[in-house]
This record gives C-alpha cells, sequence and structure tokens, in this order.
C-alpha cells in the first residue's frame, strides 16, 4: 500500500509530469527518492495520507503548486561562487565596457538567481567599477521560478557559508561593501541594493519589457533541463542579450552539444555568435 514513504510508479509519472509542466524541471527515474524525500515532509504538514491525496489538492490548489516548484527546485548558491567568471567580468568586460559605453548604465541579469548571492556579487564589482568612474552605472535583475528564494534574495542577509569565500579570498572587497556582523548576518550596501531588483520569471518564457542585457548569468541551472528545454531556454537568452554582451554558463555545463547563437569565447563564457545560424559566405 502507498504511504507518505512510498510513491507508486503511477504517481511518480503524475507528479513528475506536473513539474515538468510548472518548471521544465526533468526528474529521471533515478530521482524518485529525491521527489519522496522532498515531499514526505509537506504531506505530514498537510495531513495527507499519501501522493494521491497529494496530487489531488495540487489539481485544485495553484498555492500549493508554487510550493510544490518551491520544495523541488535546488537552490544552492554563495558569493563568488567559480571565481575565473568574477575575474573575467572584473578584468575583461567592465573595463571593455566602460570604454565602449558612456551613455547609459550597464545591464546585467541573473537569470537564475536563487537566493541572490550571485546578484549582489555582481552588485559589488559594478560598484568597484563606480566607485572608479562616476560615470559609470548599472542596473541588476534577478530571476527565479522559485518564490522562496525570491523572498530570501529580496531580504538580502547572509550569514555563514553563502558567504564565507568571498570573505576568505576577497577580504578587501567585502569589507568595502557588505555590512553587518557574524551574529546578525551581512547585506550588501545600499548604493549596490538600490540597483538590484528580484522576481519570479521562468526561464521557459521569454523575459517581456526589459532593455536588453550586457551580460546575462545563467548558472547552475541548464543541467536540470532536457536538451530541446535548454535550446529554448538560450533562445530566450540570446534575445534578452546585447550583440555586445557576454553570457556565463556553469562550471559543469556546456553549449557544445545543444544548438544555439552563441560562440564560445573560453569554456563557460559566451557570446552572441557573429555569424547567423544557416547564413552563408
Ligand atoms: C542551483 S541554483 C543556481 C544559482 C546560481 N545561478 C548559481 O550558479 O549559484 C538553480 C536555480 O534555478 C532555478 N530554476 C529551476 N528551474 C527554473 C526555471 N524553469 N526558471 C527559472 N529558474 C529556475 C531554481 O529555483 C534554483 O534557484
Amino acid at each position: 500500500m502507498e504511504s507518505s514513504k512510498t510513491m507508486s510508479d503511477g504517481d511518480f509519472a503524475k507528479l513528475r509530469a506536473i513539474v515538468y509542466s510548472q518548471t521544465g524541471i526533468s526528474i529521471g527515474d533515478a530521482r524518485r527518492s529525491l521527489l519522496v524525500t522532498r515531499l514526505r515532509p509537506r504531506l505530514r504538514d498537510l495531513g495527507l495520507p499519501d501522493y494521491r491525496a497529494y496530487i489531488t489538492r495540487l489539481s485544485k490548489d495553484p498555492a500549493e503548486r508554487q510550493e510544490l516548484t518551491n520544495r523541488v527546485t535546488t537552490n544552492e548558491t554563495y558569493f563568488y561562487r567559480t571565481p575565473r567568471v568574477w575575474t573575467y567580468f572584473n578584468d575583461v568586460f567592465l573595463p571593455d565596457f566602460a570604454a565602449r559605453v558612456q551613455n547609459r548604465p550597464m545591464r546585467v541579469w541573473s537569470a537564475a538567481a536563487s537566493t541572490g548571492e550571485e546578484a549582489y556579487t555582481a552588485g559589488v564589482y559594478l560598484e568597484e567599477q563606480r566607485n572608479r568612474s562616476e560615470r559609470f552605472d548599472y542596473a541588476i535583475l534577478g530571476t527565479d521560478i522559485s518564490s522562496r528564494v525570491i523572498d530570501v534574495a529580496t531580504a538580502g542577509l547572509y550569514k555563514g557559508r553563502p558567504v564565507a569565500r568571498f570573505r576568505q579570498e576577497q577580504p578587501d572587497l567585502f569589507d568595502r561593501h557588505m555590512t553587518g556582523s557574524d551574529e546578525a548576518g551581512f547585506k550588501a550596501g545600499p548604493r549596490i541594493r538600490s540597483r538590484i531588483r528580484f522576481r519570479q520569471h521562468s526561464l521557459l518564457t521569454p523575459l517581456r519589457n526589459t532593455a536588453l542585457f550586457d551580460a546575462i548569468f545563467l548558472r547552475n541551472v541548464l543541467i536540470y533541463f532536457t536538451a530541446a528545454d535548454q535550446e529554448t531556454i538560450l533562445r530566450h537568452a540570446r534575445a534578452a542579450l546585447h550583440p555586445d554582451g557576454v553570457l556565463f554558463i556553469g562550471e559543469s555545463e556546456s553549449l557544445k552539444h545543444i544548438d544555439t547563437d552563441f560562440e564560445q569565447v573560453e569554456p563557460i563564457i559566451y557570446r552572441p555568435a557573429t555569424r547567423a545560424k544557416g547564413g552563408g559566405a
């Protein structure tokens, strides 16, 4: 008999289909136990006897469907993740942009922002550039499909592991731009905070009503999607990126096996392809 500890094949298939239709996240057979681990406490909180009852609840309750999304997404992130990305951003992309563009702010999109650490790390580097050049300004948008992480990102208060590496490896930057204490947690300074906005968005839909971005961080999220959905996401990213812009993906990700309009600058760093697909000589 099915209980909150076990999930029948039929209910796994239904839940997997619901997760896929809501998020695009593709849950393989091997990850059934992950689904059970993430949902079992929810069944207990709701006083539901089994997954069948939970599926019925999902069909009637949009707030529970969002709760499901919040629970099945993996939100691991921290400040200054993959230092190579930040070295390129700071030493190559920022000075090049500042030399090329003087009449508008730099626009940055943290496209699977999770709890915000990536967006605030970008904010630290952009604020440094602003200190070097008064004419420079910037705006950062952070988006994610999980409403829970968007709330955490908007609050922007970090303790322990999320800030540990940045604090240790870039102590001067950390001290200049982050305020707080070990006990209370750390926040980015007000100038950075005033230039960052977070909102909910699914990568499988085009981002509407925004100007083009100069840098898009699409890191550690492609791994959750099928190749076809990765192509859709990359098409939306390309449509949102300025022709002179840059795209960063995750350390363990690559665009080699899929069809996109990006070309590699170096591993995990891409720019829009200079020649459109299918173009002649
Ligand atoms: C592992 S975190 C990556 C955070 C950050 N980019 C980094 O590299 O540290 C992946 C994030 O992608 C989000 N995500 C998953 N599916 C999504 C979708 N369809 N649209 C937008 N965000 C999604 C998850 O909620 C999660 O917060």
